[in-house]
């Protein structure tokens, strides 16, 4: 489309709520990683991340970034950074549905992925368990974290490096990835989402 005209757009003309739904609704579509985390008591935590990064190769980074509630860190950030253990679980379109209720606002002793119905396996080399719904699953140890922001509303980013991938069966080709069997999930905004069935190349 050919533009005439911009409006420019001061980002601080905006509230905190409506500067994070301009900056998340521009930058789009957006992975989604579905984090397993669990707490002291074993609970096993399921949250969804869009803000989902590549950060490195080698090693192998992860990065995930957090929004703190006012009533403090989000379970995902609590329970990473005490055990320094999660699974980065691939969103595909099958799952969008319990992704979105996985959002919803449950006490830290209410393991989402019960409350969901979503299916576990066993980890290898991190506590927590994997979602079985996903296609392609990395268990991931903490590297480092960083908080961004101001006091009252401070931004953790969360590195993991991937220590073990699983993928499912027609998932993996060698070193490439069979998007017709990872089918994966986008995020655009609010409850809007979309698939990558129609695809272009130049
Ligand atoms: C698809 C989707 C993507 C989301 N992405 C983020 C995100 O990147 N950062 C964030 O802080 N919250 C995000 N949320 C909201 C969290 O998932 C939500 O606050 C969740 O309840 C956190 O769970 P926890 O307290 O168990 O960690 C997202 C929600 C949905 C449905």
């Amino acid at each position: 489309m050919d533009h005439t005209s911009y409006e420019t757009v001061d980002l601080l003309g905006f509230t905190e709520e409506n500067r994070y739904k301009f900056l998340t609704g521009s930058v789009v579509p957006r992975p989604i990683a579905l984090v397993t985390s669990q707490n002291d008591e074993g609970v096993l935590n399921a949250a969804p991340f869009s803000q989902f990064v590549i950060l490195c190769v080698t090693p192998p980074l992860l990065g995930i970034v957090a929004q703190t509630r006012t009533t403090g860190y989000k379970d995902t950030v609590r329970n990473i950074l005490r055990s320094g253990q999660f699974v980065i679980n691939v969103v595909s379109e099958n799952m969008a549905e319990q992704v979105q209720q996985c959002a919803v606002e449950y006490p830290s002793t209410v393991s989402e992925v019960e409350e969901v119905g979503f299916s576990t396996l066993p980890s290898v080399t991190v506590l927590p368990k994997r979602i079985k719904e996903s296609p392609l699953q990395f268990e991931c140890r903490l590297h480092e974290h960083h908080e961004f922001g101001t006091e009252g509303s401070p931004t953790t980013m969360l590195v993991g490096e991937v220590v073990l991938v699983h993928c499912a069966e027609g998932v993996r080709e060698g070193h490439r990835v069979n998007h017709d069997a990872l089918r994966p999930l986008g995020r655009i905004a609010g409850r809007s989402y979309c698939r990558t069935q129609d695809t272009l190349s130049v």
